[in-house]
């Protein structure tokens, strides 16, 4: 409409000056590399122009997306966090930004340059199928190749992202000029992530930093944040490979037992013939080396894991001689038992959540739901059955394990929102741990993301899918009171026919004819034996 018309030009002549001087200076954050120079983060707007173009924020010129403003849901958290105003992560990402690219039908991506999930081409109209299968089955070729992309992903510098390796009173360096972020690897992204949303909060030099806070585990959104990381070490995993299919395998870990099967040097490297605690020499993942292991130097600091690497995996599968009950996988019929689970969480929407699917897969739960301070089942008991790097929280994605554990734990998470699509599949508004309501804002991921995007079947909503057998479905009770109900109806019709018939009977004798029942109904004693059989395979 022309009355629109001045204001849409000034907004293209502003958007035209702000973004042209700061679109040419290529700076590096676990943000866009390009947003993380001085001007762009004091102007708190990560609004990137697609590759190799200018003034085309969100590629907003070709209809790719647009520049909004970041959406933060402010429902109250849980009382488990009770130091408000004093963490980055808070009301993430508003620290840091308040406007971000928003993409539109099949685009994705920081700057709106990649295809959501499951599409590729210019356009990203064409569908290409992500199958995660069950690392097992893979032949020997696609076994090598699965770890030769972990390696190189291991290896490669992530192309957009960079991460702060400082908090955000820190982050433009000691001349106020100089941000604080840092080149990583894909792979070490991925471990990074994972520890900046585990991490205490810091509350002061002297002062303990403040472990009550986990914006990935321990509520609703474990399954959410995990089923994201998963989707971005794949997406990223993708893109380093050129190959849109490339799907992560799974490690269907609920095969009970103390082996750990896929602990061997064509996947997840057998353990060393010289020392217990770590992986055989001829494992391309002995050479692997952890981040975020100074831990004692970020909380007493107040600084953040960076990419320095220091020391290999250490993995004792089964080791752990001081604690019997993490010396065992979970059980195949854990597996089953847990996707009869029918409340997604439970309040307080915590590690302590009784009858809870979710904390029940995460393992703080008995298999059949019930909370139970001292049982560690499902993921937690598959983490610690590995006893070292894997079976740590702040570390654990450093052993190459975590990806296959959570995508079978993702696997099952997908296979519950199948069986369960009604009122049981509802995901907690408000009141959850921080980080954890259904609108808040994964924890560390950009461009933002809710938990709630995630709480969706993958095949049909995500643009991946599972290649898995699942114990047979159990009957609901739904199912059963209707079976209950039907089956009584035809009991009652049968006493009401037999009865009848007696009646009928003894009328005839000394009454001769009975009108009213006599016509309907027939006795059992008269039915010919078709009839028979079909009410008998009725009931
Ligand atoms: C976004 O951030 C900028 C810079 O910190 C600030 O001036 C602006 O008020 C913020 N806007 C909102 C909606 O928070
Ligand atoms: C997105 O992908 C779907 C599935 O192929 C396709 O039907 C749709 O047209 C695509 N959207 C656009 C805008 O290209
Ligand atoms: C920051 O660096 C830029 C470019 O090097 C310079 O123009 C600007 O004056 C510096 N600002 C401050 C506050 O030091
Ligand atoms: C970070 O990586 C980018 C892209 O590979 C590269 O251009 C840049 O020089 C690197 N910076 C540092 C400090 O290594
Ligand atoms: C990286 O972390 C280590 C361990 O805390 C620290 O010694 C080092 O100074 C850090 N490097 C940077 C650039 O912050
Ligand atoms: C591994 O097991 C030993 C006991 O054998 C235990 O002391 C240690 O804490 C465990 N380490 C991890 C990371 O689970």
């Amino acid at each position: 409409s022309p009355r629109l018309l001045p204001g849409f030009v000034f907004c293209t002549m502003w958007t035209y000056w702000v973004l042209v001087p700061l679109c040419v200076v290529k700076v590096r954050a676990q943000f866009p590399r390009e947003c993380v120079t001085p001007e762009i983060l004091r102007s708190a707007q990560c609004c990137p122009s697609v590759f190799g173009q200018v003034n085309n924020p969100c590629g907003v010129n070709t209809g790719r997306g647009q520049c909004v403003p970041v959406r933060v849901d402010l429902r109250p958290h849980g009382p488990q966090y009770p130091h408000d105003g004093r963490d980055d992560r808070e009301r993430w990402p508003f620290k840091f930004f308040n406007r971000t690219c928003q993409c539109n039908s099949n685009f994705s991506g920081y700057n709106c340059g990649r295809c959501r999930h499951g599409f590729t081409g210019l356009n990203c109209d064409q569908p290409v199928p992500v199958v995660r299968r069950n690392v097992m089955t893979l032949s020997p070729a696609e076994k090598r190749a699965f770890v030769n992309a972990l390696d190189r992903a291991k290896r490669a510098t992530h192309p957009d992202v960079v991460i702060a390796t400082r908090r955000y009173e820190e982050v433009f360096g000691p001349d106020g000029n100089s941000t604080q972020f840092q080149n990583i690897t894909v792979y070490n992204y991925f471990v990074w992530a994972h520890y900046y949303s585990v991490s205490k909060t810091f509350l002061g030099g002297g002062q303990p930093s403040f472990g009550g806070v986990d914006f990935s585990h321990e509520g609703p959104g474990f399954l959410t944040w995990h089923r994201y990381h998963l989707l971005q070490l794949e997406r990223d995993m993708q893109d380093m490979l050129q190959d849109p299919g490339f799907a992560l395998p799974y490690w269907d870990f609920a095969i009970g037992g103390n082996q750990c099967d896929i602990c061997t040097d064509d996947l997840m490297g057998a353990r060393s013939s010289f020392d217990d605690g770590a992986i055989s020499s001829n494992s391309i993942f002995s050479r692997w080396q952890v981040i975020c292991e100074s831990v004692d130097d970020y909380d007493t600091l107040g600084t953040i894991c960076n990419s320095t690497e220091n020391g290999p995996i250490r993995r004792n599968p089964a080791g752990n001689v001081a604690r019997p009950m993490v010396q065992k996988l979970p059980e195949p019929q854990d597996i089953k038992a847990c996707l009869e689970v029918q409340d997604f969480d439970t309040p307080p929407f915590y590690s302590t959540s009784s009858e809870s699917f979710r904390n029940t897969i995460e393992g703080y739960s008995v298999p059949e739901g019930i909370y139970d301070p001292i049982v560690r089942s499902l993921h937690n008991l598959a983490h610690l059955f590995l006893n070292g790097t894997g079976g740590t929280t702040h570390l654990s994605p450093n052993d190459p394990i975590f990806v296959l554990l959570h995508t079978f734990t993702d696997a099952v998470f997908d296979e519950w929102l199948r069986r369960h699509p009604g009122k049981s599949a509802v995901y907690p508004l408000e009141n959850a741990p921080i980080g954890h309501n259904r609108h808040h804002n994964m924890v560390p991921f950009w461009p933002p993301v809710s938990n709630a995007e995630m709480f969706a079947t993958a095949p049909e909503n995500l643009g991946y899918s599972y290649e898995a057998e699942w114990p047979a479905r159990p009957i609901t009770l739904t199912e059963i009171i209707t079976i209950a109900v039907v089956a009584a109806l035809i009991v009652v019709a049968i006493i009401f026919t037999v009865t009848t018939c007696i009646v009928r009977t003894s009328s005839n004798k000394t009454e001769g004819r009975q009108p009213l029942l006599g016509e309907q109904y027939q006795c059992y004693d008269d039915q010919d034996s078709r009839h028979n059989d079909k009410t008998q395979s009725v009931v």
